[in-house]
């Protein structure tokens, strides 16, 4: 198919369901935008993969979004993030945002001053054994970071599952040890947010701290601590700092026919398009459209 049968669009992509995540506040922020979101779901998860696979997979994505005419594209993706960013940067003409840099530095002015404060960063397996988090917070002299790997989080939200015992069980699995000083706990897989409240109700559990999520429109009290309200734990997500970037896109580009064109939206997935959209219904308040399956790669 013609790059011209496509209108201009911002296009988002991850190994499935998580970047929604993202896609929906960008949307939310600049409903007149013409998207395409791609969920590669044949081939999810991602955080298990090595990084030549990660990479590959990432290749594949953005030569098929910028081949329909995307103007930019996002990484909706902390796996893919954290390998491929600056590679696909280089090989590709159309510009591609991640979302390490931006959210490190959100977290970092969150802090302002209170530095020495533990941040703990969940994320895929990928991710943590990356360090590529880690080393950006080190940048920001963030340095006392605890990082802990929950492969689990990602196939519950795959099949819908967001709350009840299952999730609760992974929550404290995962949280148990995590130091009682962290001020900041860093969602940094875009399918984590799906499941922020029983993360949050499991921190409570460990600290007995109140605990709260940053979002774009201001802080919400998630839950409520037993033992104090002072000194709350901040759970923060990609999204915010997404959605800057996209701003920052559309102010220093000459974006007219994007949001000319008439707020489209193309949900794809590379797998099962009912599932799919199944389970995006479960999560997202956005309507989508059909999804439609695409072919991405080829058999190797
Ligand atoms: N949502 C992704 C991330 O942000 C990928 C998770 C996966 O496929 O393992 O890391």
């Amino acid at each position: 198919m013609n790059r011209k049968t496509f209108l201009p669009n911002i296009a988002f992509f991850d190994s499935g369901q998580g970047g929604l995540t993202v896609w929906e506040n960008v949307l939310k922020r600049f409903p007149q935008l013409s998207t395409q979101y791609m969920g590669d779901n044949a081939r999810c998860p991602y955080g298990n993969k090595s990084g030549e696979t990660i990479s590959r997979y990432a290749a594949e994505a953005a030569f098929f979004l910028a081949s329909r005419n995307a103007s930019l594209i996002v990484v909706a993706c902390g796996t893919v993030s954290s390998v491929a960013v600056n590679h696909l940067q280089k090989i590709y003409k159309v510009p591609i945002i991640g979302i390490v840099e931006g959210f490190c530095s959100h977290v970092a002015h969150t802090l302002e001053n209170q530095k020495e404060r533990t941040v703990a960063v969940l994320a895929t397996r990928f991710t943590i054994k990356s360090q590529r988090i880690l080393e950006e917070l080190n940048k920001h002299h963030i340095n006392s970071v605890w990082q802990k790997a929950c492969p689990l989080f990602v196939p519950l939200v795959e099949e819908g599952i967001a709350s009840g015992p299952l999730v609760d069980s992974a929550c404290d699995m995962y949280l148990w040890d995590i130091p009682s000083d962290v001020k900041i706990v860093m969602l940094a897989c875009t399918h984590y947010p799906r499941i922020v409240l029983p993360i949050a109700e499991s921190l409570e559990r460990r600290t007995g701290r109140s605990v709260i999520l940053k979002t774009l429109e201001g802080d919400w009290l998630l839950k409520l601590g037993s033992k104090s309200r002072e000194d709350p734990i901040f759970l923060m997500e990609s999204s915010v700092s997404i959605v800057r970037d996209v701003e920052d896109y559309l102010h220093k580009h000459d974006t007219e026919n994007i949001l000319r064109s008439g707020s489209q939206q193309h949900i794809l997935c590379t797998d099962s398009p009912s599932q799919f959209g199944e389970v995006a219904r479960i999560f997202t308040k956005e309507t989508l459209n059909n999804v439609e399956l695409v072919k991405i790669f080829f058999e190797h």
